[in-house]
């Protein structure tokens, strides 16, 4: 990118920002009463913002920064605030600047792609998109996407999916969730996405690839963002750094990953981005029987068990669901043993697991997926669809 113009109010809001952190570090280091002069400075300046462009959307938010400042002034000169209590000034502690290495993943996770069970289209859509050009670009004369979007029912695997890539290929992975970039600080949540996007571009400069992967992406649309105000600058950013990474002049490796179950709130324009849109959909029945393959290591069966029946009875639960399920019924056995008074002969182990008790952990679960939703998902995918 170019040089940035940053306009007068941007300059005001970002030193009124710098005051703010730096009250906040000192006061954390217990120098309070220059924390004091650092808070009164960012409120002048959140002030005089507000007199210089009475009529701005943000002043709302400057306002209400504002008088939380002013009230923290006035606990710290009346002694009243404990900072060994973070709990009594939330709002002040959660805008520290956020530290970009927290979202580069240094650990590859521990997850190869054949422990995620079905999910075949998705899988190969996947090497297509990302991991064939990852490895071999020069085969890719035509370029390939660089936005994907996973979309679906919670608990079907597009965070285990987004993890296995990250495993598979090499590269710099950067983790993001919507809770680690949406900062109620003013304008901190737009600069968090710039940040991120920013030193993705300089990693991939140095010819290794970069993937950044936003979960639960849908929450840059700002619904849930808790800044007054900050949604729409915080999706205004995403878009123009996608469009930074896309232009055709530029061959950056960055790839954009986004992951979110409730792809309804994503506008046009925010969609588009994602030039590949892939639905991760409930498990089908091969998918679930393959589940059971990998969520039954380690645990005894008896010999009536039926897995063929029991991934006819999970019809409609999702992987998430599946995994309690064993999860619940394994349960059940190890408590029945422990009530059966047994427990106490160390040599003793508990009963194998039997139909009858996935039977009846399933009577009292239904499937976290309403058929309604899984309608919306459907209907979405049927307008949206870029496979
Ligand atoms: N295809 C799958 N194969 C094996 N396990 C799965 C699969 N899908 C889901 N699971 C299990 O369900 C858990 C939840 O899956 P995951 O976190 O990937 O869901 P998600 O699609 O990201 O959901 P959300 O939209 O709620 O974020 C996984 O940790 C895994 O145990
Ligand atoms: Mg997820």
């Amino acid at each position: 990118m170019g040089v940035k113009e940053i306009s007068a109010s941007e300059e005001l809001e970002s030193l009124a920002v710098r005051f703010a952190n730096e009250a906040i570090e000192l006061e954390r280091k217990g120098s309070k009463r220059i924390a004091v002069t650092k808070y009164q400075r960012a409120v002048e300046l959140l002030l005089k913002l507000c007199s210089l462009y009475p009529t701005a959307p943000q002043n709302k938010v400057y306002m209400e920064h504002a008088e939380a400042y002013k009230k923290r002034v006035k606990e710290l000169q009346s002694g009243s605030a404990s900072i060994d209590h973070p709990a009594e000034a939330p709002d002040l502690r959660d805008s520290k600047s956020i530290k970009l290495d927290q979202w580069v993943l240094t650990e590859k996770p521990d997850i190869s792609w054949d422990e995620i069970a079905g999910l075949e289209r998705p899988k190969r859509a996947i090497e297509e998109a990302i991991i064939f050009p990852v490895r071999r670009p020069d085969l890719f004369p035509l370029g390939w996407p660089r936005g994907i979007l996973f979309f679906g029912p919670p608990g079907c695997g597009k965070t285990l999916l987004a993890a296995a890539i990250a495993s598979e290929i090499k590269g710099v992975f950067f983790c993001a969730d919507a809770a680690s970039l949406m900062s109620k600080w003013l304008g901190e949540s737009e600069r968090n996405v710039q940040q991120l996007f920013s030193k993705a571009r300089e990693v991939s400069e140095n010819t290794q690839p970069a993937i950044v992967f936003l979960d639960e992406v849908d929450s840059l649309m700002g619904v849930r963002g808790e800044e007054v105000g900050g949604e729409v600058r915080v999706r205004n950013q995403f878009l123009k750094e996608m469009d930074g990474i896309l232009d055709k002049k530029k061959k950056f490796h960055v790839y954009v990953i986004g992951a979110t179950n409730k792809p309804w709130v994503l506008d046009e324009p925010f969609i588009r981005r994602f030039q590949k849109r892939i639905y991760i959909p409930l498990p089908d029945i091969k998918a679930r029987m393959d589940m059971f393959q990998v969520y039954s290591h380690d645990l005894k069966f008896g010999n009536n068990l039926d897995f063929a029946e029991l991934a006819r009875m999970t019809e409609g639960y999702s992987g998430g669901d599946i995994r309690d399920l064993f999860q619940s019924t394994q349960m059940k056995v190890v408590r029945d043993f422990f009530q059966s008074g047994r427990a106490g002969d160390n040599s003793a182990t508990p009963d194998p697991i039997r139909m009858e008790d996935f039977q009846s952990i399933l009577a009292a679960r239904r499937p976290s997926v309403s058929s309604s939703n899984l309608k919306r998902y459907f209907d979405w995918d049927e307008t949206f669809k870029a496979s």
